[in-house]
């Protein structure tokens, strides 16, 4: 990879580097995202990045989740993308921002209704007695919102990463691997080559 392959927005790189995923693989859009306790406690797990712009990478999931109360008490973030078949790696670090509800709602209405039933079903991350109660639940919950649209639930929304870093890496030979990482600079980025 040379410098000049790669676009001098990190963001615009990062775009086209998922294009290329998505036209090549089943699921582009898997991301690990880690987190941390505000004493330091990591905790990592894969979500789906449902939009990324100059703003910021956004993915959804449970504020009350175990994810989400970190976030809530230390909001920053670690992301990692992987494509094993294209040999590359991205990662991505910043702050994290709620989205507000009007950008939550505009999502949230994109869902099937069966994950939208599920979201409610689930309080994530909590104890369960056995699946039976997540399926009595749902079962519940899809008698209460019929004939009805399903209400965003209050304890649900989007995020937004704010990338202060962004690397990327490809697969080169004899562990000779590509790294560039870009850093904000002022309104800009500046990036330097990294050792393997
Ligand atoms: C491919 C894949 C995609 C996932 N996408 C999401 C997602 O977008 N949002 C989400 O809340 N959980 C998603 N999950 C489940 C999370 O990995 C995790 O189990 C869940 O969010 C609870 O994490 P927590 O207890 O650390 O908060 C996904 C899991 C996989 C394997």
């Amino acid at each position: 990879m040379d410098e000049r392959d790669l676009d001098p927005d990190p963001i615009v790189a990062l775009t086209a580097w998922i294009d290329e995923a998505s036209r090549a693989l089943e699921q582009p859009y898997a991301m690990t995202l880690a987190t941390a306790t505000p004493d330091g406690r990591p905790s990592a797990r894969v979500v789906l990045l449902r939009s990324i712009d100059p703003r910021g990478l956004d993915f959804f999931t449970s504020r009350t989740s175990r994810k989400g109360v970190e976030l809530g008490t230390n909001p920053r973030a670690a992301l990692v993308f992987h494509w094993w078949q294209l040999g590359r790696q991205v990662r991505v670090e910043g702050p994290v921002e709620e989205l507000d509800a009007a950008e939550s709602e505009a999502y949230w209405r994109t869902r099937p209704r069966a994950s939208q039933i599920a979201a409610w079903a689930s309080q994530q991350s909590e104890p369960l007695q056995g699946r039976d109660e997540l399926d009595d639940a749902y079962d519940r919950l899809e008698a209460r919102f019929e004939g009805a649209e399903v209400p965003l639930p209050p304890f649900w929304g989007g995020y937004r990463v704010v990338p202060e870093r962004i690397e990327f890496w490809t697969h080169r030979d004899n562990r000779l691997h590509d790294r560039i990482r870009y850093e904000r600079a002022g309104s800009g980025w500046r990036r330097e080559r990294l050792a393997p």
